[in-house]
């Protein structure tokens, strides 16, 4: 019988530095690397692109079953993987404002869900792999090894991501993105399917001023202190 592979289940809320860890940890343990959220912010920028509402689940639905969504593992690219929609490679584009205000009802939607778990789910097949998302520990790998639930102070996380945005070259105000996070969070943990929510058996971590390699270097004791 083979070894099972190393599953690590990374959730949190917006900007609680998930993604960020994940894919550190990743490259430290020779995993591959998977943020979730691109694949529901891929379906919602393929919708904007088309003219499609991303508030009209049946227009949404039927794009999702006409898409060739594909995750391609490189360490090296922008993302950590190539994410390729119908051939074309997508990455700096699914973080824009726009697709991060269409992505939330596009996410609470029960069909595209079904469709991007069944993605994730193949994505981890028989791989050792770090997953970031919102229900990776609960639904998507729901017997994964190893199962974090990372949480930071809302003041951090629009600290966080408002210096990511500055970088980008962003003007967008404090207050505004204070909101938008609040009305991401709500929107998350509040849907009905799959909300963003700890497991019961994830170890929880919150990551308030504590540097990025510092977590980093104990979800890594976490992981290799166990056999
Ligand atoms: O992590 P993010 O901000 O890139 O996620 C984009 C959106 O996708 C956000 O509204 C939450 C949602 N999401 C989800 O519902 N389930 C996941 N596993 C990952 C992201």
């Amino acid at each position: 019988m083979g070894v099972a592979p190393r599953h690590i289940a990374i959730d949190g809320p917006v900007a609680s530095g998930k993604s960020t860890v994940a894919r550190l940890l990743a490259a430290r343990l020779h995993c591959l690397f998977l943020d979730t959220g691109a694949l529901y912010r891929a379906v919602a920028y393929i919708a904007l692109a088309r003219g499609v509402s991303p508030d009209d689940p049946a227009a949404v639905a039927l794009l999702v079953d006409s898409l060739d969504l594909r995750i391609q593992p490189d360490i090296r690219s922008a993302l950590g993987y190539q994410l390729l929609a119908d051939g074309a490679p997508l990455d700096v584009e699914l973080f824009s404002t726009q697709v991060s205000r269409a992505v939330s009802p596009i996410a609470a939607m029960p069909y595209v869900r079904e469709r991007l778990i069944g993605v994730q789910r193949e994505f981890a097949r028989g791989e050792d792999v770090v997953m970031a998302g919102r229900d990776i520990g609960t639904v998507v790998l729901p017997d994964a090894r190893f199962k974090f639930y990372l949480t930071a102070s809302l003041d951090a996380r629009v600290d966080r991501r408002l210096a990511e945005l500055r970088a980008g070259g962003s003007s967008m105000s404090r207050e505004a993105l204070r909101a938008e996070i609040e009305r991401r969070d709500l929107r998350d943990s509040s849907r009905a399917a799959s909300p963003l929510a700890k497991a019961r058996d994830a170890v929880e971590f919150d990551t308030s001023g504590i540097p990025v390699e510092e977590v980093v270097a104990r979800l890594e004791h976490a992981v290799t202190s166990v056999r």
